[in-house]
């Protein structure tokens, strides 16, 4: 009898409409298309947009991967889809996709909780060992866990406020530069000109927050932008990447020695930072960091984390 297991899997969270195909732990195919260049006219992700362009690529995503795979889509066994957290109306484009395709081809389907997914992209190329300490940087969440198994998560923090990736889309937005804001920012970081301290840095212990930040900068450009002075853009965003940067390494080092670990694992559009990657060198004798494909919004995610439950005879968590 042959075993194998074929997932389907699908991510419609935000912009990013994707679909990829699993043999097992092996990624046959990835399908990834954004709605981001309609989204930068805006200055941020309209969710109306993003909805409409899931229902438009959707159907396409999915017949680029089956083909991609080289598969007849009767050997799929499983479907796999983003079910939290995200925009209601992109959310329910995957959902109804997803039900739909598993009720056509009787197979079962699977709800994935999104920012556990972002914990284990790495494990696309990486294996993992329990426990772990978990970092997600995205435009969404902000969070540091404590990853005993795959469906034994604990949130360790969490952002009491904006996330750290919004927070580099509104910074660069008020320079004047192009959504999303975190590549350009990374692009322009000059840690020498990281110079200019726009609030005190809080104790590692204390939650994520990073909207009063992002206030005195926008207040510092507004202000300057109000005297005709000139702004020293790669100053200002070099300054911020450095603040937020220090911030996030700093805790994960606190909760790496509180729990006596010495392995992190990450995950999240930020993590594709240039800046942070080699700050992370030597914080742990064990990191895992996902290609930068797999970093921001991606179906491949879905798909690993799936397969890794469905092996274990295990549940997403998805607390609402
Ligand atoms: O993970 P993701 O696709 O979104 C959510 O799941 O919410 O992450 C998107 C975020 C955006 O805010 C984007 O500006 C940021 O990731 N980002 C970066 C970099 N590349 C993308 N931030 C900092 N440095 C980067 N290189």
């Amino acid at each position: 009898m042959n075993n194998d297991i074929y997932i389907l899997s699908v991510e419609t969270s935000c912009d990013e409409t994707s679909v990829a195909i699993f043999k097992n732990r092996q990624l046959l195919s990835h399908i990834i298309t954004s709605s981001a260049t309609h989204q930068s006219l805006y200055g941020g992700v309209v969710p109306e947009i993003a909805s409409r362009y899931h229902e438009k690529n959707i159907v396409d995503c999915y017949l680029k991967a089956i083909k991609q795979a080289n598969i007849n889509q009767n050997q799929l066994t499983h479907i796999a889809y983003t079910a939290f957290p995200g925009l209601p109306g992109s959310l329910h484009v995957g959902k109804v996709f997803a039900k739909t395709i598993a009720t056509i081809l009787n197979i079962k389907c699977i709800e994935i909780n999104h920012l556990h997914a972002h914990i284990f992209s790495a494990t696309i190329n990486n294996q993992i060992t329990f426990p772990t300490i978990g970092l997600v940087l995205s435009g969404g969440e902000t969070c540091l866990y404590l990853v005993r198994d795959f469906d034994d998560i604990t949130t360790l923090n969490q952002t009491k406020d904006d996330a750290i990736g919004e927070c580099y889309d509104k910074v660069a937005k008020v320079l004047g530069w192009k959504y999303p804001g975190g590549p350009v920012i990374d692009s322009n970081f000059d840690e020498s000109k990281a110079t200019i301290s726009f609030i005190k840095p809080n104790p590692p212990y204390q939650d994520f927050s990073f909207s009063g930040l992002k206030t005195a900068i926008i207040n510092y450009v507004h202000n300057l932008r109000q005297k005709n002075q000139e702004i020293d853009k790669i100053a200002v965003a070099s300054s911020f990447q450095k603040f937020v940067i220090d911030d996030v390494i700093k805790k994960t080092k606190y909760y790496l020695d509180f729990y006596n670990l010495d392995s992190l694992i990450i995950g999240g559009g930020v993590c594709a930072n240039r800046f942070l990657r080699k700050r992370l060198m030597g914080l742990a004798k064990t990191i895992l960091i996902p290609q930068i494909i797999y970093c921001g919004d991606n179906a491949a995610m879905i798909g690993i984390y799936a397969y890794h439950l469905i092996l274990n005879n295990k549940k997403s968590i998805l607390i609402k």
